[in-house]
């Protein structure tokens, strides 16, 4: 009898997923050949989905379509699954991007899963122009999804975005998944996914080898879990910058188990501009990592003040507090593979270094402490200054 329940709810809810609207990009007049301008119909599509009764799926086959600047706004009346099996191309010239600061936008979507696919920004014109030091457009974001709640992104490559591949922005409940982010080494800005202002948010299973860091947390950004990650090459996984703003939402609630660092910057990395703010930073665990080659494994870092402008002689006013780090071990590619460079004003509070195993060159590795309390158990190597 059970069985008989069980398996009349599984075709009911096959039956459901097989009678989801289906749009077809094809059909709102998309030519996959890279070049034709698609932003209309994917943008006819999407007006077609997000209006439909029940649940839509927006299809893209493959091929190459080429996307403008493009804003898909909700909210919308019923789920929307947007798959790809395509690749979505940028214009060749950077500036056709403009100033919008984001390439794909969902904006105010809420139950929205976006499912495979490539996204090829072309950032490498744009990296020119920042490297010559000419006057630049601000650069799009690859994409971006803000005020949106309940959001699953999946599958999906993105490579040489101008500015940060994946932005979730003011989000609740986010599950990012498999996604593979790639950018050369010296792309500047080139973060791989960056979270801010946004609860319950996941990010897991996923590649990320950039320019700039690997994952970016910023202000507001509370319960978010990353596990599965690799990193590098790219500045490793970041909290921060934080405190720019005299007022600004702290970060808490924070967990990054198992990933591997390989020939980054850094590895876990919590950075706060050395300027007077309400910011913090509360309840972090760094667990189950390994550093290959990297250059700061363990680093907090509250002295950013870049070019000196705005913030020297001051001193970083972001609390942080209630830090873990343990089971990392692997290999530092500088001798100082643990750092706590904290605030004079605003120490830092209840660090704990708990089995910390790295080396330097085959050789014992150091550790420095400024403005810092905590604890340290299980072997720590180097040599805890706690
Ligand atoms: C911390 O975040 C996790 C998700 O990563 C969540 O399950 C948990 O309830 C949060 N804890 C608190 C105290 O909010
Ligand atoms: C620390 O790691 C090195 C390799 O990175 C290894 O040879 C050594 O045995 C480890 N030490 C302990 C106590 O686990």
């Amino acid at each position: 009898m059970a069985k008989q329940v069980m398996f009349l709810m599984l075709t009911c809810l096959i039956s459901i997923s097989a009678i989801e609207a289906d749009y077809n990009v094809l059909k709102y007049g998309a030519k996959p050949d890279g070049a034709t301008d698609a932003t209309e119909a994917f943008l006819r599509a999407w007006k077609a989905a997000c209006s439909s009764a029940k649940a839509a799926m927006i299809y893209v086959p493959k091929g190459r379509y080429m996307l403008k600047a493009v804003e898909f706004r909700g909210p919308c009346k019923s789920p929307v699954t947007v798959r790809i099996d395509g690749t979505l191309v940028a214009p060749t010239d950077y500036r056709a991007l403009g100033n919008s600061g984001y390439w794909i936008l969902f904006r105010q979507v809420n139950k929205l899963t976006v499912v495979g696919g490539k996204l090829d920004a072309k950032g490498a014109g744009y990296w020119a122009c920042k490297n010559s030091g000419g006057s630049c457009p601000p650069g799009a974001r690859s994409i971006t999804f803000n005020w949106a709640n309940d959001i699953v992104l999946s599958g999906l490559m993105s490579i040489n975005s101008q500015a940060t591949h994946i932005v979730i922005n003011s989000c609740n409940n986010a599950v990012v998944r498999n996604v593979k982010v790639i950018a050369p080494d010296q792309s500047p800005n080139t973060d791989g996914i960056h979270v801010q202002s946004s609860t319950g948010v996941t990010i897991t299973g996923s590649t990320l080898q950039s320019g700039d860091d690997c994952i970016s947390i910023g202000p507001g950004t509370t319960n978010l879990y990353m596990s599965h990650i690799k990193c590098g090459p790219g500045h490793g996984i970041s909290i921060g910058s934080l405190g720019r703003d005299a007022t600004e939402d702290g970060v808490q609630n924070v967990t990054l188990t198992n990933a591997i660092f390989t020939g980054s910057d850094n590895g876990v990395r919590i950075k706060s501009w050395a300027r007077p703010t309400t910011s913090f930073v509360r309840n972090v665990l760094f667990q189950n990592i390994v550093m290959k080659n990297v250059k700061n494994p363990i680093i907090i870092d509250q002295n950013y003040c870049p070019n000196n402008q705005g913030c020297p002689r001051q001193s970083s006013g972001v609390k942080i507090s209630q830090v873990t780090y343990r089971y990392i071990q692997g290999t530092s590619a500088t001798q100082n593979a643990v750092m706590f460079d904290c605030s004079t004003s605003t120490p830092c509070q209840g660090i704990r270094l708990q089995d910390i195993n790295l080396t330097y060159m085959n050789k014992a590795a150091t550790s420095s402490c400024k403005n810092i309390g905590g604890t340290s158990s299980g072997l720590v190597m180097p040599q805890s200054c706690l």
